[in-house]
């Protein structure tokens, strides 16, 4: 670019977390159990059996974690509301001490002129729903899921004005109906593509709720994206690529924003016989839902090549934090992951890609025409707590800085961004990985098996952040 547009004067400059990585207080204040209170309790399921029964506490500490983010400056926290801390057991008597806990928070963030953006689903499924009728497996939870947002919306909806309906429903019901890694952990195809359809069903609902309750406010719900790209020129490797854009993408983007499934994979799984049911009334409801913008969680590009029908399947992600341990994963007949030699990757195994930032802040934009709120994006890495209480996150800035650029390069080509919430704002539970893997600007003393005392401690990265948020992006 010849002149890089600057960030819009109210870009949102955020910081984002999820209910069950931070609150802890499970059981507390009558909070009903969630799918994952239960899930870590099996043997097996998280790394070192960590679970969220306390995780940073930021239901106890809240007062303190918003101070820290009104020193840095933040101007939007996004957060996710529990559904079984409001409403126990998933419909019905609300708990309003549940209820107050959230009022508390979105006051205490207004009172420091910070945004709340509030996501109405974060994974956290009552555990009484699940075991009624199999969560988002039933048409059922449309309506309970309805009645759910309708009472935040009517509670909230006065002060709170940006909504995310859905968090990352793609890559969530991947883990929980594909990869047996979330719950309730099965490996069925045609449960997977059930289940989805009814997640769709029940966020056009939320937003359609919305546009009765909270008119003068935004909604969209969070995916997961990760931009395909072919692994060479051959056209095999096109026909692959093709297929995971269909598949992995826009099986959800095209859903979200035009209520439309893509027709050759709709065809595909018809012939496999995994196509959902979809009822008279269904695609209207869909396409009658459009959101106001795209809440976009990006971590890494995925390069795809040819996979033969009796190719590679479905692999579990790397949980181990080697590097080079991630297995090609894929499905028979359309496409497989391979590395990137053209990408470094994090200890993680996560390709690092700013330029992927910007091709799917273009492909998002292009293809539908909304504006984009980045609501995760950030490094998991193992930190180091030194002497002095400091932590010397260079590798997290250096991340930041890049995807940033990128996101400035992004508005320039004709993005619209609303703005960027980093993942995430303190240290949280990584779902699977316990402590081992974080993404905060605040460090928080514990383990997986030791609280410690859960001192909240700045990392050098928050500091940086606060120097870019001060200069409006212009000083990285
Ligand atoms: C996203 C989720 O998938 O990625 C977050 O919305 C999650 O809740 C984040 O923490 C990072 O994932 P992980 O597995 O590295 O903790």
């Amino acid at each position: 670019h010849v002149s890089l547009k600057p960030f819009p004067d109210n870009f949102l400059w955020g910081a984002a977390s999820a209910a069950y990585q931070v609150e802890g207080a499970f059981d507390t204040d009558g909070k009903g159990l969630s799918v994952w209170d239960v899930f870590v309790r099996e043997p097996g399921r998280t790394f070192e059996g960590s679970n969220g029964d306390v995780a940073v506490d930021h239901y106890h500490r809240m007062e303190e974690d918003v101070a820290l983010m009104a020193e840095m400056g933040l101007t939007a926290y996004r957060f996710s509301v529990s559904w079984p801390r409001v409403l126990p057991q998933g419909r019905g008597q609300a708990n309003e001490a549940g209820l107050a806990f959230y009022d508390r928070l979105i006051d205490a963030l207004l009172a420091r002129g910070i945004e709340p953006v509030l996501t109405l689903y974060h994974w956290d499924m009552p555990q009484a729903l699940q075991d009624e009728y199999g969560g988002w497996e039933d048409r059922r939870v449309i309506d309970d899921f309805g009645d759910y947002c309708a009472l935040l919306f009517r509670r909230y909806g006065d002060r709170v004005k940006t909504w995310v309906s859905l968090n990352e429903q793609n890559y969530n019901l991947s883990n929980a109906y594909l990869l047996a890694t979330h719950p309730p952990a099965l490996a069925d195809r045609k449960r997977f593509y059930a289940a989805n359809h009814i997640a769709f069903l029940a966020n056009a609902r939320a937003i359609m709720l919305f546009r009765q309750l909270v008119p003068d406010g935004r909604i969209g719900p969070s995916f997961a994206y990760s931009p395909a790209y072919p692994a060479s020129c051959a056209p095999a490797d096109l026909l692959a690529f093709d297929n995971a854009e269909e598949f992995t993408n826009h099986w959800w983007l095209d859903t979200y924003c035009y209520g439309r499934y893509p027709q050759v994979a709709l065809a595909w799984l018809r012939e496999q016989g995994e196509a959902p049911d979809i009822l008279p009334g269904d695609m209207a409801a869909l396409a009658a839902a459009k959101p106001d913008f795209i809440g976009l969680n990006y971590y890494y590009t995925l390069t795809y090549t040819d996979n033969p029908p009796d190719g590679v399947g479905l692999q579990r992600i790397n949980t181990t934090g080697q590097k080079g341990s991630t297995p090609s994963s894929g499905v028979p007949g359309l496409y497989r992951t391979t590395p990137n030699p053209q990408l470094e990757t994090s200890n993680w195994d996560w390709a690092i890609d700013p330029t992927g930032l910007r091709i799917a802040l273009r492909r998002l934009t292009s293809r539908y025409a909304l504006p984009v709120l980045i609501t995760e994006n950030g490094l998991g890495e193992f930190d180091r707590l030194e002497d002095g209480d400091q932590v010397h996150d260079v590798y997290r800035i250096d991340y930041l800085r890049r995807h940033l650029a990128a996101c400035q390069e992004a508005i320039s080509d004709g993005a619209a961004l609303l703005g960027f919430c980093a993942w995430s704002f303190t240290d949280i539970l990584s779902w699977l990985n316990g402590y081992q893997k974080r993404y905060g600007f605040v460090y928080i003393n514990r383990d997986e098996t030791d609280a410690r005392d859960l001192r909240r401690v700045r990392k050098d990265s928050f500091f940086w952040y606060q120097r870019v948020i001060a200069s409006g992006g212009r000083e990285r």
